[in-house]
């Protein structure tokens, strides 16, 4: 089936080999490194030790003490500081069908209102249950790139009015019926229904679009009252909240587990989730699919992508401190292995696949690595390899990682994985 997420996996391709044309075109701006000797010696910083020396010795200082600090870092010199929860944040739910899917699932889609102001941001909810699991379930929480419309078939999901990519660049185009289940086989709705979860999403674009515009649109104007400032949240950290706020509405759903509710992301959203496992501590589980740069990869690892390129070609996505480190990662004062390490003890599963060199899969496999030292203070078995996997051949610890065949994708196989991960976790096996 040539289906407009095949598309879409072809327009990021294309796009990652356009950035790293554009990368080696321009004058000064150095190659893309794809050689395992190539990459030059880095040292990353000890999560473990605190900025003013002292080692981390107890749980108790990894919670008080250097959580914190790291966690701070990131918001200071990544992806900037978001809002606390808004006072009038309000759900309104809009659709309630007990029989959907031919009778598999209750579908139920809700607008978040992120000023409780109809005319305010707001972004809705798609959520289906399991007719056949115990309520309340378990639920996988993910953004979506194409509209909730995209994820299914399903007539009944509204189209999505946000921004929209038009297949040409960055537009503002509306939704129509012809991009109902675009997105469908990153969604494999049947297997995770099957399995006794629930599936709740979100098109990333209802909460910012994901384009540069001054941070003008989206949820940003309606908390930054006009002031910007270094370590203002970007798009990712946008994005992260918004994910926050569903989980809000979660807790507020009496067919819904709050307590245990997987936050997963692809690619940019990957990042996404990473981030939003980090800012918020209710999320249970918290997945990154191909993540790469910015997301699961180590920063001062020079393979693929790099500060320099997401700078670049992003710049919304992070705070305006973070372009301080374009070709300077070696400056960074922390890494992504840190950003592991703000989700312990929860359980986090990174995956990479072979084909997605831009992501760096052995960076990202070296993050779970080096997050482990603080899984194993907290308690937890952290990572359960010592050495990177070999291909299709998941470890599941505390920590999870898998390097899957194939493309840059979410696919059936790396859902499969995380609902085994998630069955291990909440001791459904
Ligand atoms: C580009 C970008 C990556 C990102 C990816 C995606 O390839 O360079 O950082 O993860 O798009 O979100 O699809």
């Amino acid at each position: 089936m040539t289906s407009a997420a095949d598309l879409w996996n072809s327009l990021g391709c294309l796009f990652a080999i356009v950035s790293l044309a554009l990368v080696v075109a321009e004058a000064g701006g150095p190659p893309v490194n794809y050689e395992e000797d190539q990459v030059p010696p880095y040292t990353l910083p000890d999560p473990l030790v605190m900025a003013d020396g002292a080692k981390v010795t107890s749980a108790e200082m990894w919670r008080t003490k250097r959580r914190p600090e790291i966690l701070e870092l990131f918001r200071t010199h990544v992806y900037g500081r978001s809002p606390a929860r808004p006072e009038g944040l309000a759900f309104k739910v809009f659709d309630n069908e007990p029989q959907a899917l031919g009778g598999k699932a209750m579908r139920r889609q809700v607008t978040i209102l992120f000023t409780g102001k109809e005319d305010g941001p707001k972004a809705d909810l798609l959520l289906y249950l399991p007719n056949d699991a115990r309520r309340p379930v378990p639920a996988f929480l993910i953004l979506n790139f194409q509209g909730n419309h995209a994820v299914s078939t399903d007539p009944a999901i509204r189209l999505s009015a946000s921004w929209h990519r038009d297949g040409k660049g960055v537009e503002k185009n509306k939704a129509t019926d012809a991009a109902r289940g675009a997105e469908a086989s990153r969604f494999p709705i049947d297997r995770i229904l099957a399995r006794g979860y629930a599936l709740a999403t979100i098109y990333y674009g209802d909460i910012d679009p994901d384009f540069h515009d001054g941070f003008k649109n989206g949820v940003h104007p309606a908390f930054d009252q006009g002031r910007r400032q270094p370590d203002s949240w970007g798009s990712i950290a946008a994005w992260a909240w918004g994910l926050s706020r569903a989980l809000d509405y979660l807790e507020t759903d009496k067919d819904v587990d709050a307590k245990r509710v997987a936050v997963l992301g692809h690619s940019r959203l990957g990042k996404t989730a990473l981030w939003a496992g980090a800012e918020d501590e209710r999320f249970a589980i918290v997945i990154s699919n191909n993540s790469g740069a910015g997301g699961a990869a180590l920063s001062k690892r020079i393979y693929g992508e790099t500060v320099e390129v997401l700078n670049r070609n992003f710049p919304h996505w992070f705070c305006e401190n973070f372009r301080k480190y374009s070709a300077k990662e070696a400056d960074l004062p922390v890494d992504q292995h840190e950003l592991i390490a703000l989700s312990a003890p929860r359980p986090v599963y990174v995956a990479s696949a072979v084909g997605d060199r831009w992501a760096d899969p052995r960076g990202e496999f070296l993050s779970c690595h080096h997050a482990d030292p603080v899984y194993r203070l907290l308690g937890t078995e952290g990572l359960p390899a010592k050495e990177m996997p070999g291909l299709d051949s998941p470890v599941m610890g505390a920590i999870g990682y898998h390097i899957r065949t194939g493309g840059h994708d979410l696919t059936a196989y790396d859902w499969d994985r995380y609902m085994d991960f998630a069955d291990k976790h909440y001791g459904r096996k």
